[in-house]
């Protein structure tokens, strides 16, 4: 476990998953019974980017910092919320913004350092529990909730590779348990093949109802760079496939550099 978040937070793939996961959550409260969010990879909760990890890469410059001032109309929410916490807010610290008195979050990291910063961030809550555990069996274990609607982030940190393979068993064991819940699974674009064959094993899954949020900042052709990222949805909510697809544009207009092959794409990866 050598993967520190630290070092790319706000980077263009966070404010991806971030101005996404925002989406989702706005969607879910659009009732008003209660909702429980499980985070199951949630890393330190909350990142400084002027000092530390995030300063030294700066990966953030080309991420929330080309967003922050005047940010366009579809990631004006994602940018508010990111200024209202103050820190850049990784998932749980965002997740938590959107939380209401009805609804939950659970959040597992199993890095001692990570959980330790996690509980820190999150501490005085009882709308919130942190738990030192292993994420896949998380998927298991913590649900379904009970008496409630529930959203599930996974956001591995693909160090090795492998989590591609877990993540589709990973995401028919959670479907299994919550079937109507909405599952929102992160995944890096570095090269076409590992993605291809995930989307192929969430199509095996046998589970119903997927689609596929890219964004490419160039043709994936380098293995060694992240040249784009994807947001894999199990049960997506009304309007996503209309809502999203302008978010996607408006990240790539703004944090693109206009090299060949970027691009952005919404795919249904499995029919309702
Ligand atoms: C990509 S980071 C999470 C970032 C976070 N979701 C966000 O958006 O701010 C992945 C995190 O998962 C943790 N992790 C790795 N393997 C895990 C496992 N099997 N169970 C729980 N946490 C794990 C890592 O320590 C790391 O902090």
């Amino acid at each position: 476990m050598n993967y520190r978040h630290a070092f790319h937070a706000g980077n263009f793939a966070d404010c991806m998953k971030h101005a996404l996961l925002v989406w989702l959550l706005r969607a879910m409260a659009r009732k008003p019974a209660g909702f429980f969010v499980l985070d199951t990879h949630a890393g330190a909760g909350r990142y400084d980017l002027a000092a530390g990890p995030a300063a030294r890469t700066g990966e953030w410059r080309a991420g929330i910092g080309r967003l922050l001032d005047d940010p366009p109309a579809e990631l004006a929410d994602y940018v508010a919320l990111v200024r209202q916490c103050g820190v850049y807010p990784g998932s749980p610290v965002l997740i938590r913004a959107l939380l209401r008195p009805q609804d939950r979050l659970a959040c597992c990291e199993l890095q001692p350092d990570e959980f330790a910063a996690l509980k820190r961030a999150l501490r005085g809550d009882d709308r919130v529990a942190v738990h030192r555990r292993d994420a896949w069996e998380a998927l298991g274990a913590l649900l379904p909730p009970r008496d409630r609607r529930a959203l599930v982030l996974v956001d591995p940190p693909y160090e090795p590779l492998d989590d591609f393979s877990r993540l589709a068993a990973g995401l028919r064991t959670g479907h299994a348990r919550s079937p109507n819940g909405v599952f929102a699974a992160w995944y890096p674009i570095k090269h076409r093949a590992p993605v291809r064959e995930f989307h192929t094993a969430l199509r095996e899954t046998g589970v119903r109802d997927i689609v596929a949020a890219e964004l490419w900042l160039r043709e994936p052709l380098d293995p060694a760079r992240l040249n784009g990222c994807g947001l894999a949805v199990i049960n997506p909510p009304f309007r996503f496939e209309a809502e999203v697809p302008p978010i996607l544009r408006a990240l790539l207009t703004r944090l693109g550099a206009g090299e060949p092959g970027a691009g952005i794409a919404l795919e249904r990866l499995v029919d309702e």
